[in-house]
């Protein structure tokens, strides 16, 4: 698909939700009254109906995108393939030549680029309310850093990575670029999640997580550490599984775990978060039973993945398990058909997500036996996956 299609689709794509929803000088000139609203299970409702009903528009949107478009633009992509000779289950097949055969398809077109338009508008929707209102949200947070349960470390001094500072899944300023940063991944990955009809309102998706993750053989588990922990739904999830242990959540970006915590003191759960680098932790040697991520190394540079396996290797207790949770470590990998390729491609290219395709090609059993650990390749199921990697330190 040539740039300039594409764009265009985008940009049409764009401007027509912009048309429906207004914009941000159309929020800014009305001072609405923020009560709030209650909950929706564990997720606050968004404190304006006008917002919430933007919301479920471009759930509904998504969802068509997801169960429909993509699935339309699969079959068409393949047929274009066949109909020119091309082999579309090949690692051979080459999306260069593909490019070229497909850049003037309509279907693959609107396919290509609807999740750009919700991502865009969607983003807006919250980033917009959140800033136009930043005293209101700013104050909620400070009133909850220093109290309990559970504690919040933030470190103003960690130097931040460059590849932790890009605008990951467009999300405006990334994780560590935006005071609010924890609130609009919290809204808009509930949206992601209702796209693709997965309930996550009550974290019910990382509470099925926390309960597959597997306790190391001898059954202790005193301490254990949630990697990319992001606001902390699996962290928390973790805490109420394994209610007797020291549960950990570490993420390099202040906002979401000032977010996180506020959350887990609202839900009385005692998580202790702290604003860490994954393949740094300064964690003690041998100071953990277990260590989990959920959607981390997708995001991370082949480099820092390595580097990360080797640091949980250090601090997990000999016996203690690693349970990371991702594309590569499940059956799922997805990286031998053209049309999967070309999926990654999409991410990296326009959802930002700059080492999507790398990462597809990450052999992380590999790693993991370089990093010293038995790896168990079909371990436990996790979400969407007949089975996950799990590694064992020996
Ligand atoms: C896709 S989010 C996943 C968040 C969370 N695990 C969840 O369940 O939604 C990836 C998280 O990893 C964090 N992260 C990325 N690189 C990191 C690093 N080097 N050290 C610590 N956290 C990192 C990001 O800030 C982000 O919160």
């Amino acid at each position: 698909m040539s740039n300039k299609t594409e764009n265009t689709i985008s940009a049409n794509v764009t401007n027509f939700f912009r048309s429906l929803f207004g914009d941000e000088e159309i929020q800014s000139k009305f001072s609405f009254d923020r009560e709030p609203r209650g909950t929706k299970g564990r997720l606050e409702k968004l404190p304006l109906l006008d917002l919430e009903s933007r919301d479920d528009f471009l759930t509904g949107f998504r969802f068509w995108g997801t169960k429909m478009a993509v699935p339309a633009a699969a079959r068409r992509f393949n047929k274009i393939l066949l109909d020119n000779g091309l082999d579309t289950k090949s690692i051979n097949t080459e999306l260069e030549d593909v490019f070229p055969l497909i850049e003037n398809d309509p279907i693959l077109g609107i396919a290509a680029r609807y999740r750009t338009g919700v991502h865009d508008v969607m983003h807006r929707n919250f980033d917009v309310e959140f800033k136009s209102n930043a005293d209101i949200y700013l104050d909620e947070m400070e009133g909850f850093d220093n109290i309990g349960p559970g504690k919040l470390e933030l470190n103003p001094n960690l130097k931040i990575p460059d590849y932790a500072s890009y605008e990951i899944h467009t999300q405006p300023g990334g994780y560590v670029g935006n005071p609010f940063a924890g609130h609009i991944y919290h809204y808009s990955t509930n949206n992601f999640y209702q796209g693709l009809r997965v309930s996550n309102y009550q974290d019910e998706l990382h509470t099925k997580l926390a309960n597959q993750v597997p306790a190391p053989e001898d059954g202790l588990v005193n301490r254990v550490l949630d990697q990319g922990c992001g606001i902390g739904q699996l962290a928390v999830a973790l805490k109420e599984r394994f209610s007797e242990a020291e549960v950990w959540g570490i993420d390099v970006g202040a906002p979401m775990i000032r977010y996180g915590h506020m959350r887990a003191v609202e839900l009385d759960v005692a998580v202790n978060f702290s604003q860490r680098l994954v393949e740094d932790s300064q964690f003690e040697d041998n100071s953990f039973d277990i260590v989990t991520s959920y959607i981390l190394h997708h995001e991370l540079p082949e480099d820092i993945s390595k580097k990360v396996v080797g640091e949980v290797n250090r601090i997990l207790r000999p016996g203690g398990v690693f349970f990371p949770i991702d594309f590569q470590t499940g059956a799922y990998k997805g990286a031998e058909s053209a049309w999967a390729r070309y999926m990654q491609f999409k991410d990296h290219r326009w959802n930002e997500e700059v080492w999507r395709q790398e990462y597809g090609k990450f052999n992380f059993p590999q790693a993991m036996r370089e990093a010293g650990f038995k790896v168990i390749e079909k371990g436990p199921p996790a979400w969407r996956s007949k089975y996950n990697l799990l590694a064992v330190k020996v």
